[in-house]
């Protein structure tokens, strides 16, 4: 289950609700830069690095080797699930071979958001970037290491020594690090109960013939590969990334579902084709209370753009595209959908790689009737408002592919999974 735009789709609510079909749910990606929001029985949960299927009590979840994991995060978010009744003893596992964000990280990340001055990314200044660059830079240090005393010592001592040199020649400070090595190990020593090889755990699972939900964080248009470069995270939220993400075989990938909301928002920086003007962004935003789920900050809003559903579909392989936030447009007169781009007059059908050209697109519109009926509550297509299934078919038929779910409210039974889908089958 992928973001099929730049995050916020709505995979908190789907995972929620799939989640009960499947044995295990599994993270592959990112950080506490997510924000899953799921609501049900008066309850809003908003899951950062855990796996939201962890709401189903008698699930498993799994956080896996491709996510980076702040521990301090991670103990918070544990003891919000606690006091919300969640118990997650025996049915939550982290990697060990995960990699662990540190206070330097978070460091890092503001201050190169500094640096970039107007040109910064907005990131969430949750130190993700800066520990995916240790990460590949081969300095970082892994939820093992965090397990074993001796050696995380060792290895924070050469890394902060390493990263004091950058960071005072780049910013004329050493790092900030009195006290960190207690306060991991103790840490550490507190979540050694969840830790796991989640590759063989989840290998075996699947040899025993259970099923695994791979939850995706961040969307597409977000990968660090794909999106648009480099106003994206740092990671990879295509689908691909599930397979080195879990240690997973690719093979055992059966099939992709694609969130998408019936309009498109971003948060951050960066070019954004059908972004709105400020009056129809400020309706939507209120409409669909669209404020990010971690930190506040009111998200950018526009039209559906099938150009980047397209290029979703094929980076992703989406097999069942699930439509949220439909109702957001019950009182909308007339929805404007981006069927094609155009660059200096001309069409063109491919996502260009540089965010400098995809600032210059022109999107051409379609323009559809809206419904002004209330959504919320209806269990079935069919009864749907003839032009919001319309509108559906519509983007399905330019799709050309299956809408498998569509949700008309934030709330766990405002979803209707329409019969004989691709999606269905995997329920
Ligand atoms: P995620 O990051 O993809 O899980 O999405 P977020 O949780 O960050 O943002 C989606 C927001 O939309 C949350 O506030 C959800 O509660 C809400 N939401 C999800 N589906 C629907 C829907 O169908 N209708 C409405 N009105 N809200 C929805
Ligand atoms: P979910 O899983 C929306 C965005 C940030 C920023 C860029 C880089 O809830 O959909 P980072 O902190 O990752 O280095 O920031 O990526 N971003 C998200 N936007 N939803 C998310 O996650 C996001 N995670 C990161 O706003 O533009
Ligand atoms: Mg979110």
């Amino acid at each position: 289950m992928v973001g099929a735009q730049w995050g916020d789709e709505g995979k908190g609510k789907v995972v929620d609700y799939l989640a009960s079909s499947f044995d295990y749910t599994a993270r592959y990606a990112g950080g506490h830069n997510a924000g899953h929001t799921v609501i049900f029985d008066n309850h809003r949960f908003v899951l950062q690095l855990i796996p939201s299927g962890i709401l189903r009590p008698d699930k498993k979840a799994v956080i896996g080797c491709g996510t980076v994991v702040d521990p301090i995060a991670l103990v918070a978010e544990l003891e919000n699930l606690k006091k919300s009744g969640i118990d997650v003893r025996g049915r939550l596992f982290l990697s060990n071979r995960a990699h662990v964000i540190f206070p330097y990280h978070r460091e890092m990340d503001k201050a190169a958001e500094a640096a970039r001055g107007a040109a910064k990314i907005g990131t969430t200044s949750r130190g993700i970037g800066p520990a995916y660059e240790d990460k590949m830079a081969r300095r970082g240090i892994r939820v093992c290491d965090l397990l074993d005393p001796d050696r995380f010592r060792e290895r924070l001592e050469r890394v902060v020594a390493e990263k004091n040199v950058i960071s005072s020649a780049a910013y004329g400070h050493p790092l900030e690090t009195s006290g960190l090595l207690e306060q991991y190990l103790e840490i550490g020593a507190h979540i050694r109960g969840l830790v796991a090889d989640t590759s063989v755990l989840l290998y075996d699972a699947l040899e025993r013939g259970e099923s695994v939900l791979f939850e995706g964080a961040q969307g597409t248009m977000l990968d660090i590969d794909h999106g648009t470069y480099p106003y994206v995270t740092s990671s990879n939220a295509t689908s691909g990334g599930a397979a080195p993400g879990l240690g997973v075989a690719p093979t055992r990938l059966i099939g992709v579902a694609g969130v998408t909301k019936a309009y498109t928002t971003r948060v951050g920086s960066g070019p954004f084709p059908t972004e709105m003007p400020d009056l129809d962004a400020h309706e939507v935003r209120t409409r669909g209370n669209e404020f990010g789920a971690v930190t506040g900050r009111p998200r950018r809003c526009g039209w559906l753009d099938l150009v980047v559903l397209r290029y979703a579909k094929m980076l992703n392989g989406i097999d069942s595209l699930v439509v949220t936030k439909l109702d957001v447009f019950d009182e909308q007169g007339e929805i404007k959908v981006c069927s094609g781009y155009r660059y200096k007059g001309q069409p063109i059908v491919e996502m260009p790689p540089d965010v400098e050209t995809l600032a210059q697109i022109e999107p051409e519109y379609r323009t559809l009737r809206g419904w002004r009926k209330p959504t919320p509550g209806i269990r079935e297509v069919k009864d749907l408002p003839a032009a919001a299934r319309d509108y559906l078919s519509f983007v399905s038929d330019e799709l050309e592919v299956e809408i498998g779910m569509i949700s008309t409210g934030p709330e766990r039974d405002a979803t209707i999974v329409p019969q004989g889908t691709m999606l269905a089958t995997w329920l």
